[in-house]
């Protein structure tokens, strides 16, 4: 999970990391509350932010200084509802504007190639990293087990050549990413800039901070999840376990084992093609288990979209045998029709792999409406899209 500038600098803010004072506004008139504030509290400017999960925000006019409340509001009112590279500014950070001497870049990330942690550290900042000339860049390689201590976060602020002034400040700061970066389970702590102010302090002016899902367990970071743009129906699966990803097109998939999925978004994207541009409607990966309780939420789930018109179940038998899969299905039909939410679109299976012929068998003889087995993964494809196209 890939957090917003602003929650990075509250997670920074209680590890110490000091951070420019600001508020997040959802109106121009916010803004200009929060403006009347900072100057009001001795800031000369103040900085309206677009709060989205990209880079270039700057580039994009998504960030601006603004010298009283009235600009702050416009500006507000011009950045909010914008839509920087595909991510529609539904908040932005107000907060004191820095007089900035020099812009530096630090980060902490996972380096997955070389199976490490690894920290950069520039003079070079204010820019995109990757514009940097890599000579340029102080890469230090941080092992898990003796981590970053002030020695270490010294010589990472003195390998990215810092100037004297700043060391002190950057030393302190990169000592306490590390603690933000381990003990949050992070990816990726990036500051950029981190800038040295005309007063000689050291503080992290931007931040992004991507968190390890597979932690969420011992965490909790639950608060921080953007549930305002989720989509609902991803929203709705996620409550469910379900491993959904809503899509564009109009055949809804299940399968089991995500490898198979995705082909199966391949294939059906290939043969849709012969039926006016039929598309996968979604991802959805039932897992190893296909319960009849899992099965019936996947359902659910796809059938809630709209745009599906047909859905296509492709199963393969491994420990999860087909049979267990059709009896899955037959009682998710029984199971929605108590629901009161019938399955009312054409559904096609393909069931190969462990015991394929009885899953087959069960459900020729359960006879559910609207229920299609195609033998092969190709065909099944070909079938779904072609109802698709035909329910549209
Ligand atoms: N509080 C502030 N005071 C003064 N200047 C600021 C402040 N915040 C940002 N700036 C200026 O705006 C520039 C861009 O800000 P920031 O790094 O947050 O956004 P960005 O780099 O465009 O976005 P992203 O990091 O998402 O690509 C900074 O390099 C800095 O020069
Ligand atoms: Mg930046």
């Amino acid at each position: 999970m890939d957090l917003f500038e602003h929650q990075a600098k509250e997670l920074f803010a209680e590890y110490g990391v000091p951070v420019p004072t600001g508020k997040v506004a959802h109106t121009p008139q916010e803004a200009r509350t929060h403006a009347e504030e900072l100057f009001a509290a001795g800031s000369k400017k103040v900085v309206v932010k677009a709060q989205v999960k990209t880079g270039g925000r700057g580039k994009a006019g998504g960030v601006k200084l603004a010298d009283n409340a009235d600009e702050a509001q416009a500006l507000a009112e011009q950045i909010l509802g914008m839509d920087i590279k595909g991510h529609t500014v539904h908040k932005v950070l107000v907060e004191e504007g820095s007089a900035i001497a020099q812009e530096f870049y630090f980060s902490f990330l996972l380096d997955r190639a070389n199976r490490t942690f690894l920290s950069i550290c520039t003079v070079e900042g204010g820019v995109e990293i990757e514009d940097v000339p890599h000579d340029k860049l102080a890469l230090t390689e941080i092992s898990p087990l003796t981590g970053v201590d002030k020695a270490r976060a010294r010589e990472i602020a003195e390998a990215g050549r810092l100037p004297a002034a700043a060391l002190d400040g950057a030393t302190e700061i990169i000592e306490r990413l590390w603690a933000v970066f381990t003990d949050e389970d992070a990816t990726l702590v990036e500051v950029n800039p981190l800038i040295l102010t005309a007063s000689g302090e050291v503080k992290a002016l931007d931040g992004k901070v991507s968190l390890d899902d597979n932690a969420s367990f011992r965490q909790e970071h639950d608060k921080l999840e953007d549930k305002a743009s989720a989509d609902p129906l991803e929203a709705a699966a996620k409550e469910k376990d379900l491993n959904y990803v809503k899509l564009e097109g109009s055949v809804g998939i299940i399968g089991n084992g995500a490898g198979l999925v995705m082909s199966t978004l391949d294939v059906v994207a290939y043969a849709g093609e012969e039926f006016g541009g039929q598309k996968p409607a979604n991802f959805l990966d039932i897992g190893g288990g296909a319960s009849a309780e899992v099965m019936a939420n996947g359902l659910e789930i796809v059938l809630s979209d709209g745009a599906v018109k047909s859905v296509f179940v492709n199963v393969f038998g491994g420990i999860t045998a087909c049979d267990a899969v059709a009896n899955g299905i037959v009682s998710a039909y029984k199971l929605l029709s108590d629901r009161g939410e019938a399955v009312d679109r054409p559904l096609v299976v393909r069931l190969d792999g462990n015991n394929a012929e009885l899953g087959r068998k069960i459900l020729t003889d359960a006879a559910l409406p609207g229920v299609e087995q195609v033998e092969t993964m190709d065909d099944a494809a070909k079938r779904a899209a072609e109802l698709a196209a035909a329910g549209a």
